[in-house]
């Protein structure tokens, strides 16, 4: 919390703002001079002095304009505002006093609720976002003289409210479906399967095999988001700036599909204002990188501690903070850099050098952290016309739901997804029957599975056992788990 302190005292009219303000704090002195001029109020005569506590903290941005503004009504004795210390205040001015809408008001809202006010003033464009904290009054103003006159108790402004529940509800329609695809059903069970199982995916197929065409369909089955889920992740994009004011929640999951030529900081966060990176964006949704190998190796780096802690710290000279970014990372990528290695169909023109370049853009340790490695084939022209339309992403995802639910009855713990558990739970719960476990054992060595896979298929099995409504893993679930590694399997390494 900042609190913006004001004084006037004898001496040359002018305002000193104190209390580490950058640039965008220290014009506020003149958008708040004339701001009050503009609402008929009488501008300064004295020397004010502006005080932004605790010092030590950097200020940013022009959010403190509407405090400062009430600080000098109140300091000067204009206006009697009795109402003052119940609110939380936000908001930038317009030179003719008009608010701002700003970044960051659903937190400045948790945070009224936390310390006890009864409510905040926000600008009017913002109180949607803020009426989404339960239990607190919120009011949106539309200028400097409306917020005065309300905490001065002469005029009244509605609460503004918000059914939370219709807001999750609401949820946009989709306008893709999983019954666009045609054939790969192998691919498609291995998206059912990693949704359920919020296990990170990798598909690899040659040029136009539907590789981006099912990712972008994964929001299609992703089980709903719980109203704390909603609300965190609400949180992220109102700090970032980019919640639409007609859509004051992230109601659906988010989908980030940032350009392989994005910068490190714009993945990870922490830009000189500390905004959320993708990582964050893509909190409790999914993160597609498409055309993995394409991305610079320092930004895929980036992502191993972020996958692995769930949060991300970012330190920068004005400050340093953490972000949550608990997503789904789902990628995409050629087998080779002509894209036809290993195709029936048409001759890879590449050199084993090449490939093996190729390859190695995607470290082992990050390769280490997806649990789903699938081939995606080119489908025959005939297939693709024949095949009748699949099932229809609803269906999917109802089972998605179902196993997402055995889930949360077997753990416990709302949100907790067996790609995500830890090594403790791992042992007490991957465990498969005996002949599950000879199978493996076998499997692993004959098929010259790398030591590594062996955890990870453990935890795609008991996703799989999950979307089979069985407790116990068996030789039948860690099979199809197997399927489901290809960059393990000799003919890739
Ligand atoms: N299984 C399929 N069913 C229906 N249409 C398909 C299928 N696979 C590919 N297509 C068609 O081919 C187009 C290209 O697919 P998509 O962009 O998903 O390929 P890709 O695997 O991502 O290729 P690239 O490696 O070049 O990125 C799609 O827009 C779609 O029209
Ligand atoms: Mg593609």
């Amino acid at each position: 919390m900042v609190e913006v302190e004001t004084n006037t005292g004898q001496g040359v009219p002018q305002v000193v703002i104190v209390g580490l303000p950058d640039k965008a704090v220290t014009e506020s002195r003149d958008r708040v001079k004339t701001a009050l001029e503009n609402c008929g109020f009488r501008h300064i005569r004295t020397r004010t002095t502006i005080n932004l506590a605790p010092a030590n903290l950097r200020k940013e941005g022009p959010v403190y304009d509407l405090p400062m503004a009430l600080g000098i009504l109140a300091a000067t004795e204009q206006l009697a505002m009795p109402r003052l210390a119940e609110f939380l205040i936000v908001g930038e001015l317009a030179l003719n006093g008009a608010l701002r809408p700003t970044r960051g008001v659903l937190s400045m809202a948790m945070l009224a609720r936390e310390i006890g006010r009864a409510g905040v003033i926000v600008p009017k464009q913002n109180a949607a976002e803020a009426s989404l904290v339960q239990g607190l009054e919120v009011y949106g103003a539309g200028n400097l003289r409306e917020c005065a006159e309300f905490l001065a108790n002469k005029i009244k402004l509605m609460p503004h409210r918000h059914d939370t529940d219709l807001l999750l509800a609401a949820q946009a329609g989709h306008e893709l479906d999983f019954s666009d695809i045609k054939g790969q059903s192998h691919a498609k069970r291995a998206m059912e399967i990693a949704m359920a199982g919020g296990h990170n995916v990798l598909l690899i197929g040659p040029p136009g095999s539907g590789k981006s065409m099912l990712s972008r369909r994964l929001p299609t089955i992703a089980p709903p988001m719980t109203l704390d889920e909603a609300l965190e992740t609400t949180r992220i994009h109102s700090v970032a700036g980019i919640l639409p004011p007609s859509q004051p929640m992230v109601a659906a999951r988010p989908f980030r599909s940032p350009h392989h030529t994005m910068s490190d900081i714009a993945l990870t966060g922490g830009t000189a204002d500390l905004r959320p990176g993708e990582v964050s964006l893509a909190h409790h949704g999914m993160l597609f990188l498409d055309e993995l190998p394409e991305f610079k190796r320092s930004t895929l780096e980036a992502l191993r501690q972020p996958i692995e802690d769930g949060a991300i710290h970012v330190a920068r000279a004005t400050g340093a903070v953490a972000f949550p970014c608990r997503f789904m990372l789902v990628a995409a990528m050629n087998p080779c850099p002509c894209g036809y290695y290993g195709d029936p169909g048409k001759e890879c023109r590449c050199s084993p050098v090449q490939i093996q370049r190729y390859r190695s853009k995607i470290s082992g340790p990050l390769l280490d952290r997806i649990d789903l490695h699938v081939e995606v084939p080119a489908i025959p022209y005939t297939e693709m016309t024949r095949s009748a339309p699949g099932e229809t992403s609803a269906a999917i995802r109802d089972r998605v739901v179902q196993a997402r639910y055995r889930q949360y009855q077997r753990y416990r713990k709302q949100g907790q997804t067996n790609a995500a558990l830890g090594a403790r739970a791992f042992r007490a719960h991957c465990q498969p029957d005996e002949s599950g476990h000879e199978f493996l054992r076998s499997a692993v060595t004959e098929m010259r599975f790398s030591a590594r896979a062996y955890d990870r298929i453990l935890k795609v099995a008991r996703t799989i056992a999950d979307l089979d409504a069985s407790e116990q893993i068996t030789t039948r679930h860690i099979g199809e788990a197997l399927q489901h590694r290809a960059l393990d399997r000799s003919i890739w390494t």
